[in-house]
């Protein structure tokens, strides 16, 4: 089916009390996997690209695979613009046939951050493509994007709530002790500043960074009140893995095709159990 704006399916993950995966895509493979595995598991799902994703495949041509995978299926799928950084950027998405977009001014003082996400949802929503905008920094690094642990901060509970207000986000990225990238030791999710979050603000509430993070700690986010979660690294380490297998097993081998398609089930396997974990399998 066409593609569906962002805000709809947290909305429905919102009353429903599950949450939904937004899985970065990067190629055909990716996008395949991830299109099917929602199809296989009933579950609405969000595709994302990343600025570098953008720079790496084209716009264009990241606008049609999705669209076309979404054709492909009757579950609902939206198309994310991941960490945009300009209101340029933003546009091009929205004119280009995104349905979300997130602009990341986590960067720039309060103030700064409210003005660049004001100025794009006042223009996404008029033609309905929904918002997250994020405050407080995650830490770690995701494409062009890097955030040293000492610059990192948690998201305080009175700004956020003031955030939303000034800036009418569908959609808000949190911090809260997750990371982009891979963990070392077990990451420590602040649940209490989480709570202290959703009693005072009414959008979407988004996990970033949450590859490798217990499937406990989780599960514990969702039930706070978490709608969106961020995974790309896990869908990175099964793609590179399967790939990696393929040339170490038969290393003749020279046809993309073998080569990169029993990758496609690795990843597959990967969103399939993460649907089921966010409890948004057979919500479609
Ligand atoms: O925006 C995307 C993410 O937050 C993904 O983070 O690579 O740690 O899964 P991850
Ligand atoms: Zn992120």
């Amino acid at each position: 089916m066409p593609l569906v704006s962002g805000k709809e399916i947290l909305q429905a993950a919102k009353e429903g009390g599950y949450a939904v995966g937004a899985f970065n895509v990067n190629n055909m493979e990716i996008i395949q996997a991830i299109v099917e595995a929602a199809e296989e598991e009933k579950s609405p799902v969000i595709l994302q690209a990343s600025q570098g994703a953008i720079k790496y495949a084209g716009l264009e041509y990241i606008v049609a695979l999705v669209k076309t995978a979404a054709d492909q299926v009757s579950v609902p799928v939206a198309l994310n613009l991941d960490h945009g950084t300009s209101f340029d950027q933003a546009m091009k998405c929205v004119r280009g046939g995104f349905t979300a977009v997130m602009i990341d001014g986590s960067h720039y003082p309060f103030e700064e951050n409210v003005a660049i996400v004001k100025k794009v949802a006042d223009v996404a929503h008029a033609v309905g493509i929904s918002v997250e905008g994020e405050l407080g920094r995650i830490g770690g690094t995701e494409d062009d994007i890097s955030v040293d642990a000492k610059d990192a901060f948690m998201t305080d509970p009175k700004d956020a709530k003031k955030f939303v207000e000034l800036t009418n986000v569908d959609a808000l990225a949190v911090a809260i002790g997750t990371a982009h990238g891979l963990y070392h030791g077990e990451p420590k999710l602040d649940f209490e500043r989480l709570k202290e979050i959703r009693d005072v603000v009414d959008c979407a509430i988004v996990l970033h960074g949450a590859s490798g993070v217990p499937d406990e700690a989780i599960k514990k986010a969702i039930s706070v009140g978490v709608q969106k979660i961020n995974i790309d690294t896990e869908i990175r380490l099964a793609f590179t893995q399967g790939v990696r297998k393929i040339i170490k097993e038969q290393p003749n081998e020279y046809d993309p095709r073998k080569i990169l398609g029993p990758s496609k089930d690795a990843m597959k396997e990967v969103v399939k159990s993460k649907m089921r974990l966010f409890g948004s399998s057979n919500k479609a």
